[in-house]
């Protein structure tokens, strides 16, 4: 070697070894350092202090919740704008965080717990749900298997086989015969899960080992909520294969369709195997026909399951239990808790009459995962009843929501919740300016100005923007239509009062702008 390279490589060695001398001591003065600080974590003291601080936060934002706009005023990426661009290297005190929340988390949210809060279907919550959470949370436990939190297992089994008896739903449903429940996370996944058993069911579970061959067909009325079509998607039956069977007057499914539907799709070598009934259509609340469209899945041996994510729990109140005539039919059926129970979002109940098909159809079991306890066959392992694997302990906010109201408490407002629909019902039914747009089962009121539809997309606008409540819209018999759904936890007559006034007070505003510009050959109001 060349005597130059032969220097320079020493050189180059010495730098090396001075450098590594260098990060030896920046590194061992970091670990001094580290091991001088304790470590990271809040100390239980730290978050004795601050968790009393977050439950009074919470305490004091449903005290004030009324003078927030319902609907978040913020504009798109504002709340990122007021975020810092990248992470902090050093944690920050807790003070400064909590500050954040109410500087800029508050504005940016929407307020679904206000009593002003009549879109869409409810989300509604309650403090002993709250508290469930944190103790959830606080347990920290993963209750994939019986064996990794037997209570966890064990209370939501029981609680599921409580809402049957409260709920009065089929026997067959109560995990002390072939059935059972358990709670996921939406009831978008209930009814996927619902499909999946179903597409096995058909096909003896061959479309779990060679995928679907295009043949299999599920069906709902045009009304259902999309995510039936989402679970379509999923399963792997193709849209092409989901039926939308027309509905009636009352937007409800018209079996005669369905019967008429099921049998030219097998006269044309078709498999249909899933029927998806709705108890209260997202959109206008419709009730299908549970017993008709039950009587034909099972004269085509076709798996039925019923959606009942908000109105199933109308059936606490025995009055409302017709809601569920024909429910015995059922292979599957779900209601959200998280909807109208004063359950805090997530919390869905989905019960098979036969968890055999469901558990054959979800189950993969390896290595790892075995244990004594489910080989004994004596437990119920919760991995197998749903998607993930991975599952919180939800069942504590549902036992501690029960305890706290009792069936009478929970029954007491739900019947609440259905009278001041059916007060704002009779208000419009009386006004000359307004008509209903559907029938009012329960809690949902569809209603809509006689102006037109850019009348009634104005009205909602303004009444939107001004943030003193917030509804939603839907189309029905192609006409732009308001809802009005009421079911936050503290909803009370003022409440429905006071939209009732400032819909009418807005009206009066959009229907006077529609006039001006349509006398100026304007066709937007
Ligand atoms: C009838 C019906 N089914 C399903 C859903 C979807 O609920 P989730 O968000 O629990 O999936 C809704 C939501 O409003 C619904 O009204």
């Amino acid at each position: 070697m060349p005597e130059f390279i032969r220097d320079a490589s020493a050189a180059l060695d010495e730098r090396l070894f001075e450098f590594s001398q260098e990060r030896l001591v920046g590194d061992l003065k970091k670990v001094k350092h580290m091991s001088e600080k304790r470590d990271f974590h809040m100390t239980p003291d730290e978050f004795r202090r601050y968790g009393r601080a977050v439950v009074d936060w919470i305490a004091d934002y449903y005290a004030r919740i009324e003078s927030l706009p319902v609907l978040s005023q913020v504009k798109p990426g504002q709340v990122r704008e007021s975020l810092p661009g990248s992470a902090p290297t050093k944690g920050e005190p807790f003070e400064a965080i909590l500050k954040d929340v109410e500087k800029l988390i508050l504005p940016g949210v929407t307020h679904w717990q206000s009593p002003n809060f009549f879109a869409y279907f409810p989300s509604n919550t309650s403090f002993p749900s709250i508290l469930g959470e944190l103790l959830s949370a606080g347990l920290g436990v993963q209750g994939m298997l019986w064996a990794t939190s037997p209570a966890c297992t064990e209370l939501e089994t029981h609680m599921l086989d409580w809402l049957v008896e409260i709920l009065g739903l089929p026997g067959k449903f109560l995990s002390s015969g072939a059935g059972g429940g358990v709670i996921q996370d939406t009831a978008s996944s209930s009814s996927l899960c619902a499909l999946l058993a179903a597409r096995e069911r058909a096909t003896s579970y061959a479309s779990n080992d060679r995928g679907c061959d295009g043949r299999l067909v599920a069906y709902t009325s045009s009304q259902a909520h999309s995510s039936i079509e989402k679970a379509v998607k999923i399963a792997g039956l193709g849209r092409q294969n989901l039926r939308l069977i027309e509905v009636d007057e009352r937007f409800a499914m018209r079996p005669d369709a369905l019967a008429a539907q099921l049998r030219q799709d097998r006269d044309a070598g078709r498999i249909p195997c899933f029927v998806c009934a709705t108890v209260g259509t997202t959109s206008s609340n419709a009730i299908d026909p549970v017993r008709g469209i039950g009587r034909i899945c099972r004269e085509h041996g076709v798996w039925l399951h019923v959606d009942a994510a908000m109105s199933g729990v109308a059936a606490l109140c025995p009055e409302f239990r017709h809601i569920h005539d024909g429910v015995e039919f059922a292979d599957s059926y779900c209601f959200n808790p998280h909807k109208w129970m004063f359950t805090n979002f997530d919390c869905d109940c989905f019960y098979v009459t036969d968890r055999k098909a469901l558990i054959e159809t979800l189950s993969v079991l390896p290595e790892y995962l075995r244990n004594k306890a489910t080989e004994s066959g004596s437990v119920i392992d919760y991995r197998d009843w749903h998607i993930p694997l991975g599952r919180r302990f939800r069942s504590l906010k549902l036992w501690f929501v029960i305890r706290h109201y009792g069936v009478e408490g929970l029954r007491h407002h739900v019947r609440r919740h259905v009278e001041l629909a059916q007060q704002f019902a009779s208000w419009v039914r009386d006004d000359d300016q307004f008509e209903l747009a559907a029938p009012a089962p329960l809690n949902l009121v569809c209603f809509r100005h006689r102006g037109g539809d850019a009348v009634n997309q104005a009205l909602l606008d303004r009444l939107n923007q001004s943030g003193d409540l917030y509804l939603t819209h839907t189309r029905l018999d192609n006409r732009f239509t308001l809802r009005l759904s009421v079911g936050q936890t503290n909803t009370e007559l003022p409440h429905v009062e006071r939209a009732w006034k400032r819909i009418r007070e807005e009206a009066v505003v959009a229907l006077a702008r529609s006039r001006a510009q349509s006398a100026r050959g304007v066709d937007t109001v």
